[in-house]
Parts: structure tokens; sequence; C-alpha cells
């Protein structure tokens, strides 16, 4: 008996490998490979390259390996990209998870977790923490072509004996404590990983997207969450469902947050060095303040291991410099 893991050769993707596999777990993982790196893949998990849109192929993996359990995690991310370009975010988290989940109907899958975003609740405005059963309102393609995936999801579970747990992420950042994986993407723009470079001199400075918001100093506040303690999380969703458990909506996040000046002095504080900050505009879209309500998934048993802003900066500053060293003897080939 496997797990199917999609997407694994990503960010959040190759953690869950590895917190099944450090379980015991049987895994396979299929990533296409267009955002992934099959390096961060563990050895122990068996690698397919492959579209989670190519039916025959999911339907031969359920097969060969007894897949009960999916992970999707296989997808597009990046807000500013899926506004320029909806349909892309359209195609690769709406019509491909369509057709995945078609595929495990058809197979007999019996669980089926999904990688859902904070993004599905757009503006929900306040400093309050947010609940899952807000309206939800998202104001992006990327967002909204998640939320379809719920839907599709709930639609599907109500007609067929298959029962899924959706996930909303909430600020996933730092690496495996053994620096196994981390963020990889040479692109990112997500803060923790800015600051963690700019502090190792890869960039000459960053910039602080707003200073005006209406939060106690200013800038945006959010609920940053270990990509381990996400990955554990999935494993307490995958044990409840196992268990008979009915379908479940969670957010992931641990119901706290952190504003930019706050990360950027905590990147700071670890590193011990003083980078260049200027102080910009607002990105847009940026909600001012997006806090996980986290009641519900530490209800379930989820008991996070890593809550601590300087644990999840040490994590993504180690992993950084990992990822120079590998970069360096890439270059030198
Ligand atoms: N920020 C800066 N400077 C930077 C980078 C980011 O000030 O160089 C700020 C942003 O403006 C924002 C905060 O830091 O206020 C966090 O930004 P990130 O880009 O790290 O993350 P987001 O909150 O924009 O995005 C996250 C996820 C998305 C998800 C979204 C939902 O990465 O996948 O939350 O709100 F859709």
């Amino acid at each position: 008996m496997s797990v199917l893991v999609t997407g694994g050769a990503g960010y959040i993707g190759s953690h869950m490998v590895l917190n099944l596999l450090d379980a015991g777990e049987e895994v396979v993982v299929l990533d296409a490979l267009i955002t992934g790196f099959q390096w961060l893949v563990d050895s122990r998990a068996r690698f397919v390259a492959g579209n989670v849109a190519d039916t025959e192929l999911v339907a031969r993996l359920i097969a060969e390996h007894d897949v009960r359990s999916v992970i999707h995690f296989a997808g597009s991310v990046v807000v500013p990209e899926s506004v320029g370009n909806p349909l892309k975010y359209y195609a690769n988290n709406t019509a491909a998870t369509r057709t995945l989940i078609e595929a495990c109907v058809a197979g007999g899958v019996e669980h089926f977790i999904f990688s859902s975003t904070a993004a599905v609740y757009g503006l929900v405005g306040g400093l309050e923490p947010v609940g899952e059963d807000v309206p939800l309102a998202p104001i992006s393609p990327y967002g909204r072509s998640k939320l379809m995936s719920e839907w599709m999801l709930a639609d599907v579970a109500a007609a067929h004996p298959l029962k899924f747990g959706v996930l909303r992420y909430f600020n996933v950042a730092g690496a495996d404590p053994q620096l196994r994986s981390g963020q990889a993407t040479a692109e990112a723009t997500h803060l923790i990983k800015v600051a963690v470079q700019t502090a190792l001199g890869l960039r000459p400075s960053m910039s602080v997207f707003g200073t005006d918001y209406p939060t106690p100093d200013g800038t945006c506040v959010r609920d940053y969450i270990h990509v381990s303690d996400l990955a554990a999380a999935h494993g307490v969703v995958l044990a409840h469902l196992r268990a008979g458990g009915e379908s479940v909506t969670l957010n992931c996040g641990y119901g706290r947050g952190f504003s930019v000046d706050d990360v950027i002095a905590e990147v700071k504080a670890v590193t011990g060095v003083d980078f260049p900050v200027t102080r910009g505009d607002r990105r847009a879209g940026d909600p001012a303040s997006i806090v996980a309500g986290a009641e519900r998934i530490r209800a379930m048993g989820w008991v996070p291991a890593h809550d601590h802003l300087d644990e999840i900066v040490a994590a993504a500053h180690a992993w950084e410099q990992k990822l120079m060293v590998r970069n360096d003897i890439d270059r030198s080939r």
C-alpha cells in the first residue's frame, strides 16, 4: 500500500515525502519537474516524472502501487502570475485537479488531501484570526483556481466513496531541520527567503512593501508556519481519514502573526547581519493581516514542533547556505 504524492519534488511536497518516509510509509512521487527538483526527492521514494492530468499514467500508478491515499501538491502558486495568466492557473490548479480526482475515483482511491491556500479568504480584513467558515472571497485567479478545486472535491465526495482533507496553508517557511530539503526556487519572492538571501549578500538590499497598513507597526502581518509542521499536519489528517474520519477543511497556521518589520528584525538577529532595507510602496493585492484561526487542526491532535520565528528563520538561513555551496559546485563543473 502506497501514498501517491503529486508535486513531491516541490518545496512543500518534498517535506511531505520526508514526513511519510520517516513514518515508514511507501511513497510514490509524481512530479512534472516544471518548478520542482528531482534532487529534493528522498531516494527512499519511488519517483515518476509526469503530469497529474495524464490519466493513463495515474491509473497505472494507482493500480501498480496499491495507492489508497493521494496528497495533491502539484500546481502553480505565484499570485501575481495568476493575474497575468489566469488560464494557466485554471489549467494547472483546477482542470488538472479535476482529471486527477476522476482517475482517483476510477481507481478506488479512498483519501484525497488537497493543498489549498489562505488566498481563498481574500481581503478578510481586521487583525483577528480567520476561521474556516467565514465567507470565502478570493481576489486572485490563484485563490479562485484553488477554491474551485475545493468545491469540486466536496461535490465528488458527496457522490462517491472518497474522503478528503482540504488544507489551507498560511505563510509557509523554513526548511527540514536535517536540511534534506528546503525552498530551492531561484526567483522566490517570499519574505523570509528574500530577507535571508539579503543577509547572505545574494541581494544588495530588500524592500518593505508598504508601511501605512492598519497594523500595529504599519507593515503587513502574516502567520508564518514551519514547513515541517505543515507536513506533520497532513500526517494528522491522513491518520484521521484512514481511521474512518469525515472529510475536513482546515487552516494550517499557528494562529499568531508577525509583521514584516518583526520578520526582518528576526532575520537580522539570527544572522547577525544588519543588511540594507528600504521602505517602499504597497504591493498590489496584499491584505493587511492574515492569521489562521487554528483551533480546528489543533483539536485533531496536531502539535507543532517548530512554532518559533527564530527557529524558522535559522532553518531558512542554514538551507540558503547549503544552496550556495551546491550552486558553487554546479558552477565549477
Ligand atoms: N514582503 C516585503 N518585501 C519582500 C517580500 C515580501 O515587504 O521582499 C511582504 C509582502 O508585501 C507581504 C509579506 O511580506 O506583506 C509576506 O509576503 P510573501 O510574499 O512572503 O507572502 P504572501 O503573504 O504574499 O503570500 C502567501 C503565500 C501565497 C498565498 C498568500 C495568501 O505565499 O501562496 O500568502 O495570502 F496565496
